[in-house]
C-alpha cells in the first residue's frame, strides 16, 4: 500500500537543543478541502452510504466547522446529497465555510443551541431518521466506528514509513485519537492534545468510541492543559508563536487544532517531558479553512497568515480546484 501522505522531517532550534527529532505526517496535503482527518474519517462513512444505497448524509457542525466544509464537497464528489444541521444563527450562512458548503450542494438547517445539544441522543436521532429514512446520519466531526477504520490507515502508513516513539494529534471530538489507538495496538506512545476546556470529557468520548479489544490499551492519554482558554480561544502571543513556528518549518498551521498541538509540543519539550533521542510524529489534521472565519471576524490579520486553501467564493470563479 502506498502512503496517502508523506512523513516530513522538520527542524527547529528547540528540537536540536533537546536532541529530539520531529516529523509531520502531512495529511493536510491529501486534498485542499477534504484534508487531514476529515478525509480519513469520511472515507468509510461515504463508502458505507453508497453501499447501503443511501440518498445522502446528514451531519452536524458549527458555523465554521471543518467537518461540514469537507463533508459538503466529499458528498458532491460521491453524488450523495448532504444535509448539515448547523448550530447557531442563519446570519452566518454566507460565511466562507457555509457559503462553500452550500455551493457544493449541502442543504443547511440551522438549529438553536438547545436543539443542537440533542445531537447524540437516541430519541432525537430516531426522529431524524424517520424524517429522512434514506439518509445516513453521521455524528459531529464524523467521529463514529467507520471513522476509526479510516484513521487506522494513518498507522498502517506510518508503520511503513519508519520508526517512531510518540505520535501526537489534536483532539476535538475523539474520533481521530480513537482510530489511532485502535490501530496502533499499543506499539507507540499516543498523545492527544485537547483543544477544549472540559477535563475528562474527551477521555470518555475516546473510550466510548474504542472497540472492546482496544479498551485495555494504556499507551495513550488526552492532555487537558493545552487548550489555552477553551475551544477556538487563544491570545495574540499564542497566535504569534504558532505563526513564527509555521514560518520557520515551512508548514502552515491554524490556531484551533494543529496550532494548539504545536504549542503543546514546544511546552512539553521545554518542560523536559521527552527524553533525548525521542522520535516524535505530529499528525497534521488540516483544517486551514478555519482561518477564513477568523479573518472575516477580524480575529486574525489575514496579511500575516497563509493563503486560504480555496479562495472565498465571492472572489473566485465558482469552481473548486
Ligand atoms: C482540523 C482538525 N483537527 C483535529 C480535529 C479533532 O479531531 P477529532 O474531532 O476526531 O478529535 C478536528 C475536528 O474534527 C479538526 O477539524
Amino acid at each position: 500500500m502506498s502512503a496517502l501522505s508523506i512523513l516530513q522531517p522538520i527542524h527547529h532550534p528547540t528540537f536540536i537543543h533537546h536532541k529530539i527529532s520531529v516529523q509531520v505526517k502531512r495529511d493536510d496535503q491529501i486534498d485542499k478541502v477534504i484534508s487531514g482527518n476529515k478525509w480519513r474519517k469520511l472515507k468509510y462513512n461515504l463508502l458505507h452510504a453508497k453501499a447501503i444505497g443511501a440518498e445522502g448524509i446528514i451531519t452536524f457542525g458549527g458555523c465554521f466547522s471543518n467537518h461540514i466544509h469537507a463533508c459538503a464537497l466529499a458528498c458532491q464528489q460521491q453524488q450523495l446529497s448532504a444535509i448539515g444541521i448547523i448550530r447557531g444563527e442563519q446570519d452566518n450562512q454566507n460565511n466562507y465555510t457555509l457559503a462553500w458548503a452550500k455551493h457544493w450542494g449541502m442543504q443547511l438547517s440551522f438549529v438553536d443551541r438547545k436543539t443542537y445539544r440533542l445531537r447524540n441522543q437516541e430519541s432525537y436521532l430516531q426522529q431524524l431518521q424517520q424524517q429522512f429514512p434514506d439518509y445516513l446520519i453521521v455524528p459531529e466531526g464524523g467521529s463514529n466506528a467507520l471513522a476509526l477504520t479510516g484513521m487506522a490507515e494513518v498507522i498502517a502508513e506510518l508503520n511503513q514509513q519508519g520508526e517512531f516513539d510518540t505520535l501526537i494529534t489534536p483532539v476535538g471530538s475523539g474520533g481521530t485519537l480513537a482510530g489511532l489507538i485502535f490501530a496502533d495496538k499499543a506499539q507507540h506512545e499516543l498523545l492527544g492534545i485537547s483543544v477544549l476546556k472540559q477535563d475528562g470529557y474527551l477521555e470518555q468520548q475516546v473510550n466510548e468510541l474504542l472497540p472492546e479489544a482496544a479498551k485495555s490499551y494504556r499507551n495513550w492519554q488526552v492532555m487537558n492543559q493545552f487548550h489555552r482558554g477553551g475551544y477556538a480561544k487563544f491570545n495574540p502571543h499564542d497566535a504569534q508563536r504558532i505563526r513564527s513556528f509555521a514560518k520557520s518549518v515551512g508548514i502552515d498551521f491554524e490556531p484551533v487544532y494543529s496550532g494548539k498541538m504545536i504549542l503543546a509540543l514546544l511546552d512539553l519539550i521545554e518542560a523536559g517531558y521527552f527524553p533525548a533521542h525521542q522520535r516524535i510524529v505530529l499528525l497534521h489534521t488540516g483544517g486551514l479553512q478555519g482561518l477564513a472565519g477568523m479573518f472575516e471576524r477580524g480575529i486574525l490579520p489575514q496579511k500575516d497568515w497563509p493563503t486560504l486553501p480555496v479562495a472565498p467564493i465571492n472572489q473566485k470563479s465558482q469552481s473548486y480546484g
